[in-house]
């Protein structure tokens, strides 16, 4: 069965609580229970994993390339900043989607900018937790 990989940035942990007004009221428990129930709709097997270090998220990323078929990764902040993520993301060899809860470019301009995004298949912002099933969608509907 393909399996994908669901992988949350910094302080994503706290949703539910943190800024509900930028974010939503679900919690991140929540939000994997509905990625993981799409997935079963689907026939393909998510696995999701969270972490607020940048180099845990590139352990994860390294380890994805042994098993997953793809990732939707949600990067927080270090969309904005991270050079080590993207060469993980460019190393890998698998599609990576990365996804936004907010719509980053309705907001500050420090975040309108992604270091990650060239090197990903393409990117979904804005649209809640939904961002993250419009992005497993695609990646295991993409030809
Ligand atoms: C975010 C947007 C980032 O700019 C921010 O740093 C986050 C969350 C989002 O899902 O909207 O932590 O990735």
């Amino acid at each position: 069965m393909t399996a994908i990989l669901i992988l949350h940035g910094p302080n994503l942990n706290l949703l539910g609580e943190r800024e509900p007004d930028v974010y939503g009221a679900l919690t991140l428990e929540e939000i994997n229970r509905r990625l993981v129930a799409l997935g079963e709709e689907m026939g393909v097997e998510v696995r999701t994993f969270q972490s607020n270090s940048e180099g845990a998220l590139i352990d994860a990323l390294h380890d994805a390339r042994r098993w997953a078929a793809g990732v939707v990764f949600n990067p927080g902040a270090y969309t904005h900043t991270s050079v080590a993520l993207r060469d993980a993301i460019a190393a890998i060899g698998i599609p990576v989607v990365e996804v936004h809860l907010s719509n980053v470019y309705a907001r500050e301009e420090f975040r309108h900018t992604s270091l990650l995004a060239p090197v990903c298949v393409g990117k979904i912002t804005g649209f809640g937790w939904r961002s993250y099933a419009l992005g497993l969608r695609a990646l295991v509907e993409r030809d």
